[in-house]
């Protein structure tokens, strides 16, 4: 396959839809970020690599980073995890509250807002540093140690966090949220302020592409049953109440982020992760998810 001409005809395909999103302001540190931003990165699991655009450089992860800090709490509480969190779509917006009062603080998945909250309390309660543990796992993943958290987006998050501060203290309310409020939306904040490039997100989750094992470190990093489920959530819940339309789409288990970024897996075959920072009105990535489109339609790979 001619990736790298693919990609090229997809880039010069994605132009007039640059201008028709908004990029996120709700979180101000966000809103500077200039908005014609592009980059796109596939990695495959023999390990060859493709580029396109601004692919080396960093920006703000946000809710991708719910899918590796969920594949660190599965190796702590593979059981007692899904006692406190669901597996279902949830059909609302990434942080809404009404679901979850109504639902007895079991959050729908591990990707909306409430659920990545669980989540991280679980890590918080099994590991002495949790901050430093996701640092550290993201930064083996895409094999760059230069991997980092944005101090000035995780506190501009934790200034103006109000429905995570709600979220959190309705989850506690309900008993399912174990560590102080504060210190949960502290690692919480600092998560989504992860910076990494597309490279390094597409490097990271060649994991998930390869039956669980990083095919760039040749180690298992976990089980192939583990690495299907999570593939399974995303198909499912990765791109919150869009994600029919993105699997309708593209066809591909995949995570947003209100960075702009996109990844996507296609098992057996590839890693790919876009982004762009212009969002569509359920807060993912307009041009990413349309670059996604071109590119399932273009090379025929797709889960189905
Ligand atoms: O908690 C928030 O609202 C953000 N830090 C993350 C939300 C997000 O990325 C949703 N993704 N599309």
């Amino acid at each position: 396959m001619d990736y790298q001409s693919i990609l090229q005809e997809i880039y010069d395909e994605i132009q007039p839809y640059f201008g028709q999103g908004r990029v996120a302001d709700y979180i101000p540190a966000l809103a500077d970020v200039p908005p014609d931003k592009f980059g796109l990165a596939l990695v495959t699991i023999d390990g060859a690599t493709y580029t396109l655009g601004a692919a080396d450089e960093p920006f703000s992860v946000q809710s991708i980073a719910k899918v590796f800090t969920l594949t660190l709490a599965l190796q702590y509480e593979p059981d007692r995890l899904w006692t406190r969190v669901g597996k279902e779509p949830s059909g609302q917006p990434f942080n809404s509250l009404i679901q979850l009062e109504i639902e007895n603080g079991i959050p729908r998945n591990p990707f909306i807002n409430a659920g990545a909250l669980v989540v991280t309390d679980c890590l918080l309660s099994h590991t002495t540093d949790a901050r430093q543990e996701l640092r550290a796992f993201v930064r083996r993943l895409a094999r760059n140690e230069a991997i980092d958290y944005d101090v000035v987006v995780a506190s501009s998050e934790k200034k103006h966090g109000y429905r995570n501060a709600a979220l959190a203290n309705l989850l506690k309310s309900f008993g399912n949220i174990d560590n102080p409020v504060e210190e949960v939306l502290d690692v919480y904040f600092h998560q989504c302020a992860l910076r990494m490039s597309c490279l390094d997100l597409a490097r990271a989750c060649t994991y998930l592409a390869d039956g669980g094992r990083s095919p760039l470190l040749d180690a298992p990093i976990i089980s192939r049953r583990q690495a299907k489920r999570i593939n399974s959530l995303l198909l499912v819940a990765g791109l919150y109440d869009a994600v029919g339309d993105f699997a309708y789409r593209v066809g591909m288990p995949g995570k947003s982020g209100v960075g702009g970024g996109i990844v996507a897996v296609i098992p057996n075959v590839l890693s790919i992760c876009v982004w762009a920072p212009e969002l569509n009105a359920a807060g993912n990535s307009l041009v990413g998810t349309m670059a996604l489109e071109l590119f399932t339609t273009r090379t025929g790979l797709s889960i189905f």
